[in-house]
């Protein structure tokens, strides 16, 4: 048995947990940039909480508040460029991926005279500014992973950043930020912790240790697994996909995801699917294709979601995620050469070829 564990994020858990330890933000520095989006920060109250703990510290604050969705290296640049000049110390970063992922590369860019592009080489000269995370939505694990994915119109998918430095320093995730989300954000980013959690157990670099954690996210989005199909959401429930999610994310720390977010990236870049529904649409196809050689953990993935079989679980899979995705030929083509190139098809155990995803693309999206 070898491997290697690092969780480079302090996390606290539960109600009022950013009240309850605002030592730790104290201890952070005097001057602190938030970056959010443009609404998730206020709707979800988690905005109005930190300025108010930051007010009672005295630490002077400036509200970077212009994160896109699927932000993209010119908008992570402006944040730097920000960042630099209100000469932050620190962040803190509050949403849902979009503004966590883009926290990141906001802290890189706002010490290290890089162009965003340079990002990808995953080497900063000076430590990144730190961050605290705190999520708003309970899928993306951002909070508790050093990844950063953004939009490279250059090479026209999404792409992903992140070494041991960009792991944010402390998390807090505290449930009732996640209220706020609607249902459809609510599924899709639930769908987006299972995904995590599906991939990293099954994914080449899986360890007894991340498989612990990945069956355990497993389990407790089973528990929720029924009020999500029937729109029934209350506060234990967003807990449970609160806590699953952070364990999804230490699972993909550890493991790095696998070829359903591979095959994701272009249905989001080119076809605007949000991300955790575009895991959402292919997961089945993805288990199906993995079934005969995964057998055993396929089937300890079904008995931890307390589901019977494949069909059953298609069944639910269609009644969260609901296709409305018309490819044309040509798209199937493109999205498959892409996806054949992208890292994750080196990491799923069984051999991948560009027939294969292209299966897998077809099935999925011609239901
Ligand atoms: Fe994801």
């Amino acid at each position: 048995m070898q491997f290697k564990f690092r969780l480079g994020t302090k996390a606290y858990f539960g109600a009022d947990c950013l009240k309850n330890n605002k030592e730790e933000i104290a201890a952070a520095g005097a001057r602190c940039m938030i970056v959010t989006g443009r609404s998730s920060g206020k709707a979800s109250g988690a905005l109005d909480d930190v300025v108010s703990v930051l007010d009672e510290l005295s630490i002077d604050y400036y509200i970077f508040d212009r994160v896109e969705n699927n932000p993209s290296l010119d908008n992570v640049k402006e944040g730097g460029r920000a960042a630099r000049e209100f000469s932050a110390d620190f962040i803190i970063g509050i949403g849902g991926g979009s503004p966590l992922d883009a926290s990141k590369a906001i802290a890189v860019l706002a010490v290290n005279d890089m162009n965003p592009v340079e990002l990808f080489k995953n080497s900063f000269p000076v430590e990144p500014l730190p961050i605290l995370a705190i999520p708003t939505t309970a899928g993306t694990g951002s909070e508790v992973t050093p990844y950063s994915i953004l939009t490279r119109p250059d090479v026209e998918t999404k792409m992903s950043f992140g070494n041991d430095q960009t792991f944010p320093k402390i998390a807090f995730l505290d449930a009732k930020y996640t209220t706020s989300m609607n249902r459809d954000i609510t599924v899709n980013t639930a769908v987006d912790a299972l995904s995590h959690a599906v991939e990293g157990y099954l994914t080449k670099r899986s360890t007894p240790l991340s498989d612990t954690m990945a069956l355990e996210a497993i389990s407790v989005f089973g528990s929720c697994i029924r009020n999500l199909v029937d729109n029934d959401f209350y506060m234990d429930m967003r807990e449970k996909l609160l806590y699953a999610s952070m364990l999804a994310g230490m699972v993909i720390s550890q493991t790095g995801t696998s070829i359903v977010h591979g095959m994701g990236y272009p249905l989001t870049y080119f076809k605007d699917v949000p991300h955790g529904k575009a895991n959402g649409l292919l997961m089945t196809e993805y288990l199906r294709f993995n079934y005969d050689n995964q057998t055993e953990k396929i089937n300890n993935i079904l008995n931890a979601l307390k589901i019977r079989d494949m069909d059953e679980f298609e069944k639910i899979m269609d009644k969260l995620i609901v296709n409305d995705l018309i490819l044309s030929e040509d798209e199937y083509v493109k999205f498959s050469r892409q996806s054949e190139k992208h890292k994750s098809v080196n990491y799923n155990i069984k051999p991948v070829t560009y027939d294969d995803i292209l299966n897998i693309y077809k099935k999925s999206l011609s239901k």
